[in-house]
């Protein structure tokens, strides 16, 4: 009875279900007893605050409230099952089946009152909500994680299998292309699993004893604040992303993973020494350069969602070190914008050849960062710099932060764009080799300066690992091969309202595909970072993966073969006319 919505949903998807014993609802409540009852019902977060569903509940003008209060706040909503950070995820675009208020009025009625009906939309209706059962202390000596917790996604992998019910791994909900929901299937959400700890000498599973690291293991669900503050506290370094509210060890660092800082650390895929994995195929294991090498080359870069459960990962931590900014605000206009830009395009290779990373706001802002450099010596070397902010009305300075944790809050959190939750929206962009600059200025700068004038957002991150050498004995990783000869990675954003109709949704995705065409006409070779593209990008096993893509299929055949885990643009993509893809605009 329980389960019945559920089961109506899907005989009308047809799906052939092959209950070996007991009916589907069987199998869920024998889901439900394997998981101790961490089976959940996802009810969509703005539930309360509409009058008319087709999903149980009322509306509830206290929950309402609470909802409206935290629709926005990324720390909520992340923390909460039934939320993705661009809205479109939880909604069925194709269909404007949707539960979602006016996020740029909260309290409009005209999101949630009659006629409009709250609707599951792309939110899995049940999901398994995963836990650590050892402590972080344990941990350190056992180097045996949670073996409870690996049996969990095992039964839930087993379940998909007997059922035909998807399965779709949730973890923070940041993905911008909706890989982590999916209609009618089961959640898999790895929030709750924050074990962290700091090992001085680990030693990856199978590798020879003198190859130790000093590295951190971090669970499954850890976010980047809870990163940052650990390192802090361990007085270690542990790079990561702009975004506080992201996953350490999820899409994020399976899809890449790049920081404000990456021409200097490397991207997360550089760092990482081992994963400890649960496959589709049922098994559990810890993926290393020395055992389950193809595994462990694969979840460097092939993607999240693809090829298992991760349940942690062990990354390298680095000493602690401070860093010297320099930071350049300026008001644009159409005479200071072209000669800010034609100026970075002049300097970029050179200052990336020199270890300078950063995040740009071409209309708006640079800040970019070195280490082994006192501030007089960044003055000095940026020196032209200095006076170009003079010449554009700007302000031009240098500041010290005496640790990641310090260059993070004082830099990356007010840069306020970097936490856009709740809000649909939709990003394209381009890595831009080395040689465009120099060979390509003047398209280059037309393209920017269309981005800028088009888009709603558009960030240029100088933060390719254009200077930093891989560690040879990790082997290589899948993310493209472009992202170690490009200096640049340039993103262009569009959102839309909540009222916003499908047909014009498509045309807005259009607009990012056509705003980014121009650089991947001068940037033929080079490729896209997966995690931050275009949902309709061209030949996107070329630009996420370029000739890795082969042997990241086959990998994909031995761990997946029944296709458990497929998501958007993923390694082994069948293509959108897929039962799970039936949202999708
Ligand atoms: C505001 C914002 C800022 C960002 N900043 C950066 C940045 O600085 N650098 C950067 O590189 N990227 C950045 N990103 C992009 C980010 O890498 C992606 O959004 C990424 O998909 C987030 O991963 P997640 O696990 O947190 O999210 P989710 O949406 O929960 O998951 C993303 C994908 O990973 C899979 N997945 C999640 N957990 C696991 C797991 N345990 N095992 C296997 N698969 C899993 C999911 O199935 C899904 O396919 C940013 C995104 C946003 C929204
Ligand atoms: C799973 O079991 C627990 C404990 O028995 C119960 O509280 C919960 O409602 C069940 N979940 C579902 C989705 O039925
Ligand atoms: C978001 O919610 C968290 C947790 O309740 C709270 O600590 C934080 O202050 C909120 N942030 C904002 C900007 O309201
Ligand atoms: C937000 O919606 C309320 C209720 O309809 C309305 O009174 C108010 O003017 C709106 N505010 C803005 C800024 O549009
Ligand atoms: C500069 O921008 C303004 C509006 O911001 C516009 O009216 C003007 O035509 C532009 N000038 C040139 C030369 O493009
Ligand atoms: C900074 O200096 C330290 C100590 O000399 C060195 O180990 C490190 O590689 C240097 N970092 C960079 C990015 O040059
Ligand atoms: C320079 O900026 C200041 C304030 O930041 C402003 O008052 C002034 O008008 C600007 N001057 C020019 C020439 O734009
Ligand atoms: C997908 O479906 C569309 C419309 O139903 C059809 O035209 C197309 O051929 C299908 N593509 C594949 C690869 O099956």
């Amino acid at each position: 009875m329980f389960f019945a919505r559920f089961s109506a949903v899907l005989l009308l998807a047809s799906f052939s279900v092959a209950v070996p014993s007991g009916s589907l609802d069987d199998q869920w409540v024998y889901l439900n007893k394997t998981v101790d009852g961490r089976l959940h019902t996802a009810v969509p977060f703005a539930r309360p605050c509409f009058q008319q569903s087709t999903l149980s509940g009322s509306y509830d003008e206290a929950a309402c409230l609470s909802v409206e209060t935290n629709y926005l706040n990324a720390t909520v909503r992340s923390g909460t099952f039934a939320t993705y950070m661009a809205t479109q995820s939880e909604t069925c675009q194709k269909t404007d089946a949707q539960c979602t208020l006016d996020w740029q009025n909260i309290t409009d009625p005209a999101a949630s009152a009659a006629p409009r009906t709250c609707s599951q939309g792309s939110i899995s209706p049940y999901y398994a909500s995963f836990a650590n059962f050892v402590s972080s202390l344990l941990l350190i000596f056992s180097n045996q994680i949670d073996v409870k917790c690996a049996k969990d996604v095992q039964a839930a992998f087993a379940f998909s299998e007997k059922t035909g019910v998807h399965v779709v791994i949730k973890n923070t909900g940041h993905d911008y292309k909706g890989r982590s929901s999916s209609p009618n299937s089961l959640g898999l959400w790895s929030h709750n699993l924050k074990s962290m700890s700091y090992i001085r000498q680990f030693r990856p599973q199978g590798c020879p004893s003198h190859t130790t690291f000093s590295a951190a293991t971090i669970g499954a669900g850890v976010q980047h604040t809870e990163l940052f503050e650990f390192a802090e506290a361990q007085g270690v370094t542990l790079p990561g992303g702009a975004c506080s509210s992201v996953g350490v060890t999820g899409g994020y660092l399976q899809g890449g993973g790049h920081s404000w800082l990456s021409n200097i650390y490397g991207l997360a895929v550089d760092r990482v020494l081992e994963f400890e994995v649960v496959t589709p195929t049922g098994q559990h294991l810890f993926a290393n350069a020395c055992q389950n090498s193809d595994l462990f080359f694969a979840l460097r870069g092939g993607g999240g969602g693809t090829f298992g459960f991760v349940l942690s990962a062990t990354t390298k931590a680095l000493p602690k070190v401070s860093y010297t900014s320099v930071e350049v605000t300026y008001a644009s206009d159409n005479t200071t914008l072209p000669k800010f830009v034609s100026f970075l395009i002049s300097n970029a290779v050179q200052w990336s050849l020199d270890g300078w990373s950063g995040q740009i706001r071409p209309g708006s802002k640079l800040v970019l960062t070195a280490v082994n450099t006192t501030e007089a010596e960044a003055t000095a070397y940026m020196s032209s710099l200095r006076d170009l902010a003079t010449e554009i009305n700007g302000t031009f300075s240098v500041a010290t932060t005496p640790s990641y944790l310090a260059f993070h809050k004082t830099f990356v959190i007010p840069d306020a764009l970097n936490e856009l939750d709740g809000i649909p929206q939709t990003i394209g962009s381009r890595l831009i080799s080395a040689d465009t600059f120099a060979d390509h200025p003047d398209e280059l700068l037309s393209s920017l300066l269309n981005i800028v004038s088009a888009s709603a957002v558009s960030f240029i991150f100088a933060n390719a690992p254009y200077s930093v050498s891989q560690d040879a004995s990790l082997g290589p990783a899948s993310v493209t091969p472009a992202w170690r000869t490009s200096v640049w990675h340039v993103i262009a954003g569009a959102g839309w309202t909540f009222d916003t109709p499908p047909e014009v949704q498509s045309l807005l995705y259009a607009g990012i595909t056509a705003s980014i065409d121009p650089l991947r006409a001068i940037t033929p070779s080079s490729g896209a970072y997966q995690n931050e593209a275009d949902l309709h990008e061209p030949d996107f096993s070329t630009a996420y993966w370029g000739e890795n893509y082969a042997r990241l299929e086959q990998i994909k055949r031995k761990y997946d073969p029944n296709h458990l885990l497929d998501c958007w643009n993923c390694v082994g993509w069948k293509g959108a006319n897929d039962t799970l893809f039936s949202c999708y605009l």
